[in-house]
């Protein structure tokens, strides 16, 4: 039987491409930049006008999809996965890179029906490289198909991890609390490119054995998961739990032996969901 959802594959490839195009014309000129839930959360008028350019084209092609988007969700859009297909879209996946001209700025596409993720789409846009990823088919890199690390040692590891935005002094001990007891189990190394749709990728093409992060958002890892997924991996919750999309709250890694170890070190701390009532929202 044919793919019902090849057709919208095909355009989020399409579309992350030409966002990426979007994304380094805009390196070259001066930036606006401006703040979000706090000073260290950035946006700028690229993720704004990247966003509002796939959302129009996804509107044109696809009318009846739902959407959720960063800056959508920003400007007070719900956040609330249906069943009715849905694209899950962070225009530009790792801003704050993008405004310091850090070189890891991607174009994150994940797509849900029924509440499943079916596909995902990163572009790491001035790597110019295509990480896909569609349930049950495979996950490639610019054509080639990923495989996660067959690594089981965690000695011999790399796991990455963020700081993410929240300066919040305990949630930050609890971090790099975590981080020393990981450092210290020991791997071969901590990392972080400042993007959780390319750490994700990292981790589907083997680079890196494991990436976990608290605070993350839905539309940060959506399409991630299905590209860790379906190159051999597993994502889960920081606790050892299923994964929840909506719970901010990650685990990828290349197999479940190096997860549950991670699991251990993981000093969890609650989120608020994305999918929690506005109103609840500090
Ligand atoms: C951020 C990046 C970063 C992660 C943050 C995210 P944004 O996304 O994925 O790696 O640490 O938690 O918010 O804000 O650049 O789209």
């Amino acid at each position: 039987m044919a793919d019902p959802w090849q057709g919208a594959m095909d355009h989020a490839v399409a579309v992350a491409r030409k966002a990426g195009e979007i994304i380094r014309d805009a390196l070259q000129n001066d930036m606006k930049i401006m703040c979000k839930s706090s000073s260290v959360d950035l946006v700028t008028k690229t993720d704004q006008q990247v966003e509002q350019f796939i959302f129009d084209s996804v509107r044109e092609k696809f009318p009846t999809h739902s959407f959720i988007g960063e800056e959508s969700v920003a400007a007070g859009q719900p956040c609330t996965l249906t069943d009715n297909p849905t694209w899950i879209i962070d225009p530009v996946d790792g801003t704050t890179n993008f405004v310091h001209g850090f070189p890891f700025v991607a174009v994150s596409i994940g797509f849900a029906v029924k509440k499943e993720l079916e596909f995902g789409v990163v572009y790491s846009s001035l790597e110019d490289k295509m990480y896909t990823g569609r349930r049950g088919k495979g996950a490639y890199c610019n054509g080639l198909p990923l495989q996660v690390s067959d690594q089981t040692d965690i000695s011999q590891c790399i796991v990455n991890s963020e700081m993410g935005s929240n300066r919040d002094p305990e949630v930050v001990d609890r971090i790099f609390s975590t981080m020393r007891k990981i450092l210290c189990i020991p791997v071969h190394g901590l990392r972080g490119v400042g993007t959780a749709a390319v750490n994700m990728g990292l981790v589907a093409s083997g680079a890196v054995e494991a990436y976990f992060e608290i605070g993350i958002h839905c539309w940060d890892i959506a399409a991630g998961a299905v590209i860790v997924t379906e190159a051999g991996g597993v994502v889960m919750d920081v606790d050892g739990g299923p994964f929840d999309l909506m719970s901010r709250r990650v685990l990828a890694a290349n197999n479940k032996t190096i997860a549950t170890r991670i699991v251990k070190e993981i000093d969890a701390f609650p989120a608020e969901r994305d999918d929690a009532p506005k109103q609840e929202k500090q």
